[in-house]
């Protein structure tokens, strides 16, 4: 069933996480969660809380129960490109040769719609099988990706945000578009499908390297013709990227400022990795309100490097967690967390860190959401907040029943999630007050 549910008034009965105004992770072993259909058609939560002290407003609502296990946000993923579903897993000496060998030759068959629309329901499916229900994600050059992928995900009423991909330069045939007709067409989709249902644009320039002066500026002009729209791209990812943007933009101070050069840092731009970063960098990435996509299962496998928590909260840089697929290695947002914190605790090449099970799941769910321009929209189950939460099951595996039958506090479940969990923890995604996918 992918309609959303019809029902004005839901509620929810499980244990219950969320985060408060303060951004403090709170949670109700047995809670009720409370949503209603607003009249514009979105189904928000209206009710939060342990179940004796909110269950009193609701006596005439009687609950879906979920006993013995937990509703937290849906997850939010801040970067993943959707073309690259079938490109999990191919090996490379890095990321130039990775996106020659592989990823502009699956790119190149996204000319034809009815593939496009097929991976696209794929990749969907894929995403709330995982639990997540919000994704910022490349299409390819093709406009008939974007519309292909608009089209299955409004179905679905699912928040998603995508864009027609920018490369007129350094691009192989199949994948290269021209750079008049790409800003035009970038600017017919963004009219079509930006703000309609839960949907937004993106703008989309690939990488500096693969995008002419006139193809960024063109992109730059559109940004700030169109603010609410979203930007988003790659940057610092990898030192032989770093250093080609060098010899291409010899006047730019960093790569990072290539970006800037062309107005495209600002509220709503997501730039994936950010590793090769120096201070200036990450200043600049805090003054713009620019948001960082940290992709931790990518860069561990291209060997991109490892991004510096430390000096990223020094900063005050806004930040979240990405999958990157087909770059990064898994779609379960318990896998990227888990090599968020191995990528964080790294000390030999920057300041290593312990970041707490708390401070991962905000990266991927509320944080994420901020780090976006939709805090208080996505990612949390506060009042107002959208109906698009999970259902987890601690005991997925029989390994996972263990642990976390021994877990003292909810750090120690967080954590036993985390390390342990896969698609197998999410037992429902709910979008729209809708169940999308059951176990049973
Ligand atoms: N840089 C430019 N394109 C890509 C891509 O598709 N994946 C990753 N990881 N980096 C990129
Ligand atoms: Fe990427």
């Amino acid at each position: 069933m992918k309609a959303h549910s019809t029902e004005t008034r839901q509620a929810w009965r499980a244990g219950l996480i969320w985060f408060d105004k303060d951004h403090v992770m709170q949670h109700a072993s047995d809670g009720l969660l409370v949503t209603e259909r607003g009249n514009d058609g979105i189904h928000r939560v209206v009710a939060v809380g342990d179940y004796r002290s909110v269950q009193p407003h609701y006596p005439d609502l009687t609950p879906t129960h979920f006993p013995h296990q937990w509703i937290a946000p849906g997850f939010v993923d801040m970067h993943i490109h959707y073309p690259q579903t079938d490109v999990i897993g191919s090996p490379a000496e890095g990321l130039l040769p990775w996106l020659t060998q592989y990823t502009f030759v699956h790119e190149a068959k996204f000319a034809n719609a009815q593939h496009a629309h097929d991976v696209a329901e794929f990749f969907l499916d894929e995403l709330t099988r995982n639990g997540v229900t919000t994704a910022l994600t490349f299409a390819t050059s093709h406009p008939a990706s974007v519309t292909a992928l608009f089209e299955a995900a409004q179905q679905r009423h699912m928040r998603l945000i995508t864009g027609k991909v920018l490369q007129d330069r350094h691009s192989p045939d199949g994948v290269r578009d021209d750079t008049e007709q790409s800003l035009i067409d970038t600017e017919t989709l963004l009219q079509r499908w930006h703000g309609v249902d839960r949907l937004g644009y993106a703008i989309t320039p690939r990488f500096a390297p693969s995008c002419t002066e006139a193809q960024l500026r063109g992109a730059g002009e559109l940004a700030a013709k169109y603010p609410s729209t979203w930007i988003q791209s790659h940057v610092a990812e990898n030192l032989d990227e770093v250093r080609w943007v060098h010899e291409l933009f010899p006047k730019a101070r960093s790569y990072l400022s290539v970006y800037q050069d062309f107005g495209l840092l600002r509220e709503r731009a997501v730039y994936a990795h950010c590793i090769h970063f120096d201070a200036a960098d990450r200043a600049l990435m805090r003054d713009t309100r620019t948001a960082a996509a940290i992709s931790p299962t990518s860069n561990l496998f291209l060997g991109s490097g490892f991004f510096d928590y430390a000096s990223a909260q020094a900063s005050g840089m806004r930040h979240g967690l990405a999958s990157d697929v087909g770059g990064g290695t898994s779609f379960s947002p318990f896998h990227t967390m888990l090599a968020a914190y191995t990528v964080g605790r790294e000390g030999q090449t920057k300041p290593g860190l312990s970041l707490s099970p708390e401070q991962l799941w905000w990266q991927h769910t509320a944080g994420a959401a901020q780090a976006l321009g939709l805090e208080g929209q996505v990612g949390n189950l506060l009042p107002g907040c959208d109906a698009d939460f999970v259902v987890l099951d601690p005991q997925a595996t029989p390994l996972l029943a263990r642990r976390c039958a021994q877990a003292d506090n909810m750090s120690e479940l967080l954590f036993a999630w985390i390390v342990l969990g896969d698609d197998r923890v999410i037992a429902q995604t709910v979008v729209q007050g809708q169940v999308q996918q059951s176990k049973s």
